[in-house]
């Protein structure tokens, strides 16, 4: 299925069991060698699982509401730790440095730093992994269904993905796509999620009640905001507030892209439903009986449901 693979890469490597774009290679050892340091705020996921919103609430929090600071790009407050090997060194040297270089753009970042990756936790730097340092590690997963149906459109927009929806689900529970195995991914971090540096969010809670999430990381990260702060953030936070805003929509990426010809969808958008459950307009009764037993049978016995 070459030809379903993103123009934007090469293909895909495999590196400690996980998909990751092959340029991955020449980066691996440097993320793994990372210098991590205890005032660092992490939020990991697995691709599509509310990775922005967490991000967006994260830094928010962590920032005082600083809502005018927040009006620079949500990927340079909080870095994406691989990006580079999305498009890695074949890069066209006018992409965005926060991009191209993503390892030293983090680097160069004064403390605290926010740190984004989709990294399993076998692949994040040794200082994390043997809890040398202790970043703050906020994790967020999602339903598969949703996260299945949400990448495909994300690959449409992003990475010029031409085929369809049941060779996607094929790709994604077949862990021929980017970070995935999903589960193992996701499983990773649910497994540690009692260590006192690690919280797991779930998207759906965040639909059911943002408040309540709001108030358990503003706990984690030692802030406390009052009831007007409290009102202001969820606005703030609001699927319409950050569809609408240029610099948590990933507009500048997508408009890169589209100026490439690397979009297979030119007119879709990055906040496309922010909804759970948009999975049952678009898989067939087949493929949701399908999914839901591959998700019993990966986590049975571990705790964790969706
Ligand atoms: P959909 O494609 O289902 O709409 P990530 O940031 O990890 O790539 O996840 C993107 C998903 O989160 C998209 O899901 C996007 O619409 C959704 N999302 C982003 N901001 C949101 C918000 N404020 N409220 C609800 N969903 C949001």
């Amino acid at each position: 299925n070459q030809h379903c693979l993103s123009s934007a890469r090469k293909g895909y490597g495999v590196f400690k069991g996980y998909a990751l774009p092959e340029n991955f290679a020449k980066y691996q050892k440097e993320i793994e060698d990372l210098e991590v340091y205890d005032d660092d705020v992490w939020v990991t996921s697995f691709p599509k699982c509310g990775t922005t919103w967490t991000q967006e609430m994260v830094w928010c929090i962590a920032n005082d509401l600083d809502f005018e600071a927040a009006k620079v790009d949500l990927d340079e407050r909080f870095p994406f730790v691989e990006y580079c090997v999305l498009f890695g060194i074949d890069c066209p040297n006018d992409s965005l440095p926060n991009v191209r270089k993503s390892i030293e753009y983090l680097k160069s970042k004064p403390r605290p730093r926010f740190v984004k990756t989709h990294l399993p936790w076998e692949l994040l730097p040794k200082q994390i992994r043997n809890f040398e340092r202790r970043p703050k590690i906020i994790h967020v997963a999602r339903n598969p269904k949703d996260v299945c149906v949400s990448y495909y459109h994300h690959l449409r927009l992003l990475e010029n993905y031409s085929g369809d929806l049941d060779l996607h689900m094929q790709l994604f529970v077949k862990n021929k796509l980017g970070w995935t195995p999903f589960f193992d991914n996701i499983l990773g971090y649910w497994k540690r999620r009692s260590e006192s540096n690690i919280i797991f969010l779930k998207y759906e809670d965040m639909k059911k009640d943002l408040r309540s999430v709001v108030v358990e990381v503003s706990d984690f990260l030692g802030v406390k905001l009052d009831e007007d702060q409290m009102k202001r953030l969820l606005h703030h936070l609001s699927f319409e507030q950050m569809k609408n805003n240029s610099s948590t929509d990933h507009s500048a990426l997508v408009s890169f892209l589209k100026s490439k010809g690397l979009c297979y969808n030119p007119g879709g958008v990055f906040m496309r439903s922010g909804d759970t459950g948009s999975f049952k307009s678009e898989m067939s009764p087949k493929m949701i009986e399908f999914i839901d037993r591959w998700t019993e049978e990966n986590l049975a016995g571990t705790g964790l449901k969706f």
